[in-house]
């Protein structure tokens, strides 16, 4: 039983989910939120970024509904979702996560505007897969409602997220945010230290920079490298379609963050990956990356 009025609201009953970025990420997070019962306000600076969540968040609702996994109707779940450009728009929300690209300096700029925009009660939450969060609150006005929510990709299929509390969240912040993100959004949640790549990335993107470090040094092709992992490992996806899932800028930017804070060479990304990015070639989101997806 989803709580459509939850307890730690403050006083606040608005349940309305902010989610900034409606990239891959953003537009599951929209997506669970609107699922759960919430409406949400998504908020993108590219007008056509909004127009593919919109169409993608449609396409995925409809795809759970035939196929029996969501009791809903497309529309009256469509209907909750509002795409804007303004910032602004987020004012009444008592939860906003936040899921623009990993740029330490980008992000900082949100949360100084949300400084302005947010009633103080409000929780904000990043996404982020590899900056400290410390480092991003000790850039706001209000550090201790900032903590981390990292989900997984994709979000309305993933069951996990990690909770993040930095050394300047409070304790009650942590405890609303991880309410919201299992009663609303159905997730199980594990709490991690406020260290890059918190728990599961530390280990993950080790093993995926590896296999594209194995494709670029000549030690297989890269089906029998995914093939590999995926027959004697039992993995679901073999790792460098994981890889084009995840985005390859995305991947070279959490590489970049772990390293510069772990300085341990399991996370220097690999030149070829490098070279996909200066190509263009980020992964599924631009139809071409280790894979083609043109078809
Ligand atoms: N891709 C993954 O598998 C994954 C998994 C977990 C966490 N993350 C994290 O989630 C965040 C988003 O990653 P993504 O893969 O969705 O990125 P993405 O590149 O797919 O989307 C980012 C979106 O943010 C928008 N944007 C950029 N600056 C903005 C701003 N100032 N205001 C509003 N919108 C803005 C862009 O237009 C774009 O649509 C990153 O911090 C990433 O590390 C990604």
């Amino acid at each position: 039983m989803k709580f459509l009025v939850p307890a730690y609201s403050n006083g606040m009953s608005n349940q309305t989910l902010g989610v900034i970025g409606s990239g891959t990420m953003g537009m599951g997070i929209a997506e669970v939120g609107a699922r759960g019962g919430w409406s949400v306000i998504i908020v993108d600076t590219e007008q056509p970024a909004l127009e593919r969540a919109r169409a993608a968040i449609a396409n995925s609702i409809t795809r759970a509904v035939s196929s029996g996994k969501l009791d809903a109707v497309v529309e009256e779940v469509m209907a909750r979702v509002t795409f804007t450009q303004k910032l602004t728009d987020l004012a009444p929300c008592p939860v906003v996560i936040e899921a623009i690209r990993e740029d330490l300096a980008d992000k900082v700029a949100v949360f100084r505007e949300l400084d302005e925009i947010l009633d103080e009660n409000a929780v904000i939450a990043t996404n982020t897969s590899s900056i400290p969060v410390a480092k991003l609150a000790a850039a706001t006005s209000h550090p201790g409602r900032l903590l981390g929510l990292h989900f997984f990709n994709p979000v309305p299929v993933m069951k996990l997220v990690e909770l993040i509390p930095s050394l300047l969240t409070d304790l009650d912040a942590a405890d609303r945010a991880e309410a919201f993100a299992r009663d609303v959004l159905g997730k199980d949640v594990i709490r991690a230290k406020d260290q890059a790549g918190f728990v599961v990335n530390a280990i993950l993107v080790p093993y995926l920079l590896s296999a594209i470090r194995s494709l670029d040094n000549g030690v297989a092709f890269r089906d029998d490298i995914d093939d590999g992992l995926v027959g004697g490992c039992g993995m679901p996806m073999g790792p460098l379609r994981l890889c084009d899932l995840i985005g390859l800028d995305t991947m070279l930017l959490v590489a970049e963050s772990l390293y510069s804070e772990h300085l341990d060479p399991s996370f220097v990304a690999p030149a070829l990956l490098r070279r996909h990015v200066d190509a263009g070639w980020l992964g599924r989101k631009s139809g071409r990356g280790f894979y083609d997806y043109s078809a």
